[in-house]
């Protein structure tokens, strides 16, 4: 019986259930319904940040985003991961490119090719699906550097292509979710960012502020959730310019907390309420949702969310979808979202790490600054 108590957190996904036999005949993106509609058309939920991960595997770090790694996100409907990227020197002096959140000193997720890797096997046994990455471009990798950890990766073989690299499709023209997975260019790309006039090296490697417009991030009052464009700057504050230039709407919905430092890291003590599907919750998912369809005329074409099998998430993205019967979907029982609380309740026994973790970078970030001054 104690043994049984004891038993760590992490072993409880065992209780996982899959809600039909991976066989989704005639699906698209877990619904036969998406399959004829144009992948601007669709809200794809997603995981923000999709690699830094609040697990036995960064000692519960409060600076991870997300309970569990990309595979299960995916599992769980998640089709939007994103990631920063950060230029990384071994020891022997070798250059990588390393999925690290804000610095790699804080937490690395390893290698970003090994990342993508994980991605494709994930759609190799998944066809009837489209996935999009966006990666935030941190040390201004080039198209050629980032190019070469997609081809190690392998998943270039399933990245789209967009008519212009320069402009977006008008509202309406992208592919439909069927054409995408039925030429098997399943994978979309966005890059915050890449020069798109220097990039004739990987087409398939979107600059996001081309294609897309979000509103605010490192919203740290719940009652602060806007749908205002923020980036790129020449939409921002106007609705109107964000719509009519064909850009699509990331809707960022993730709230921080500010800690010491001028650190802020996700707020899981609120997360209940933040990805609630509740229309009605002050700061809820679904209701920030109804609300910038209003200003909008259409859903967020992304909802991008931190811990992302807390809502759970997707209920809200369903709901706009008009998706009712998902087929080939991991859902989390009630045990696996109990497990999420003990996590919460781990993760805060093992704030002292995190917090270390952070005093330790900050000591350092400060240590060069103040070489900086001195020299
Ligand atoms: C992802 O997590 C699941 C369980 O939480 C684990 O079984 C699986 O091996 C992990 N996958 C990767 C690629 O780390
Ligand atoms: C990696 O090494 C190169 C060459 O020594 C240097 O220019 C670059 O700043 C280093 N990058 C990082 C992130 O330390
Ligand atoms: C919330 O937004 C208001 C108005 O933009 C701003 O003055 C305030 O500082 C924000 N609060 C927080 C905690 O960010
Ligand atoms: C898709 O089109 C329908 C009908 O016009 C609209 O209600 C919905 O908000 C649209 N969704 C997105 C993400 O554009």
């Amino acid at each position: 019986m104690w043994q049984f108590f004891s038993l760590p957190a992490t072993l409880l996904p065992l209780l996982w259930q899959v809600t039909t036999a991976a066989t989704p005949g005639g699906a698209c993106n877990n619904s036969p319904d998406l399959c004829s509609k144009t992948y601007d058309n669709v809200t794809h939920l997603g995981a923000h940040d999709s690699p830094f991960l609040r697990d036995s595997s960064t000692d519960f770090s409060t600076a991870g985003n997300q309970f569990y790694n990309s595979t299960v996100q995916l599992d769980s409907g998640v089709r939007l991961l994103t990631a920063q990227v950060h230029a990384f020197n071994t020891s022997s002096g070798q250059d990588e490119w390393h999925l690290c959140h804000t610095d790699c000193l804080l937490l690395d997720a390893g290698k970003l090719s090994d990342w993508l890797s994980e991605i494709k096997t994930w759609m190799d046994v998944n066809p009837n699906d489209v996935v999009t990455v966006l990666l935030v471009n941190s040390d201004n990798g080039t198209p050629q550097d980032l190019d070469e950890q997609f081809s190690a990766s392998g998943i270039k073989s399933y990245a789209y292509i967009p008519p212009s690299t320069t402009a977006p499709p008008t509202s309406g023209s992208w592919p439909t979710l069927g054409s995408l997975i039925s030429s098997n260019t399943r994978l979309m790309t966005f890059i915050a960012s890449l020069d798109p006039s220097s990039n004739t090296v990987a087409p398939y490697l979107m600059d996001e502020f081309t294609f897309v417009f979000e509103n605010p991030f490192e919203v740290t009052d719940a009652t602060n959730f806007t749908c205002n464009p923020d980036r790129p700057s020449s939409v921002q504050n106007s609705p109107q310019s964000a719509v009519q230039s064909d850009r699509m709407f990331l809707m960022n919905h993730f709230l921080d907390q500010s800690e010491a430092f001028g650190i802020d890291t996700p707020n899981v003590d609120a997360i209940a309420d933040t990805n609630s599907p509740t229309l009605g919750t002050s700061g809820g998912l679904a209701q920030h949702m109804s609300d910038c369809a209003a200003v909008y005329g259409r859903s967020p074409n992304f909802a991008l969310v931190d811990f992302s099998n807390v809502g759970p998430a997707m209920q809200s993205v369903d709901m706009v979808n008009g998706v009712q019967q998902a087929v080939g979907r991991t859902i989390l029982t009630t045990a696996v979202l109990q497990e999420a609380a003990v996590e919460n309740g781990a993760a805060r026994a093992n704030g002292r790490t995190g917090a270390e973790k952070r005093s330790q970078f900050a000591f350092i970030v400060g240590f060069i600054v103040a070489i900086g001054l001195a020299s």
